[in-house]
């Protein structure tokens, strides 16, 4: 069983990334957003399958001691297997790994044999077919919305259409209340409306809240913002 609270699948929620927090001091950073996120993603980068390196469940565990914020792990990794275990003994809720890396059957298996809830990830330019076969075996689908590996850059609207095939994708198999919706990458008060009417409910935002004086205003504005895109004409 998950440990901390998911919220119910397709709600809006602010999971702000600490991609662009200062890493020396990430409990302080996860207690500016206390109040105000739904959860908390924290990018795991194995300086292989993308050229940067950051966290691993040793940070995990400490910063579980910090929060009771569910813990979205995104592991931008090529050998996420290896670490799965670790993830959940470190405190992790949910793991999300990209199909890019295969066996994917086999790790969306393993999470959930772990108790975390298991979250399937593509890059802008994987198509939304790799996903769809194993939409029934997941908990949430991440379309990313710029290229892994670093925060701070631009927002990619060609991805806009596959979020909104997948949101389809979702309402037509009867999965949308189980599964959850999630874009990353370049999300800011801009950009959000825009991935929220596509159908997108779990917005990840790094540089746009912790690049920013006070990051708990930052991602109110940014939640604002996308109620605003849900509440406009557009695939839902
Ligand atoms: C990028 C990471 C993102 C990153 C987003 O590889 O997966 O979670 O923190 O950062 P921004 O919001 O700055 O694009
Ligand atoms: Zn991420």
């Amino acid at each position: 069983m998950v440990a901390h609270d998911p919220g119910t699948a397709g709600a809006l929620k602010m999971a702000p990334s600490l991609l662009s927090a200062d890493f020396g001091g990430l409990a302080e950073a996860v207690g500016e957003v206390a109040g105000v996120a739904d959860w908390l993603h924290l990018d795991v980068m194995d300086g292989h399958f993308v050229p940067n390196l950051t966290i691993g469940p040793p940070v995990v565990r400490s910063l579980r001691k910090h929060s009771d914020l569910y813990f979205d792990c995104h592991l931008m990794m090529t050998d996420p297997g290896d670490y799965l275990e670790a993830f959940a003994e470190a405190g992790a809720d949910g793991c999300t790994v990209h199909v890019e890396v295969g066996r994917t059957d086999e790790l969306l298996e393993c999470c959930r044999a772990l108790g975390l809830r298991a979250g399937l990830a593509a890059n802008p330019d994987t198509p939304f077919e790799a996903l769809e076969p194993h939409l029934h075996r997941v908990d949430l689908v991440l379309c990313m919305t710029v290229f892994p590996g670093f925060g701070g850059q631009s927002f990619m609207e060609e991805v806009v259409p596959k979020v909104a095939q997948m949101r389809a994708a979702l309402v037509e198999r009867g999965l949308a209340d189980r599964v959850d919706l999630e874009v990353d990458g370049g999300i800011d008060e801009r950009t959000a409306p825009a991935a929220a009417r596509a159908g997108a409910n779990v917005l990840v935002a790094g540089s746009a809240i912790f690049g920013r004086e006070r990051p708990w205003e930052a991602t109110e504005a940014i939640r604002a913002a996308a109620v605003r895109g849900r509440a406009s004409d557009g695939p839902r």
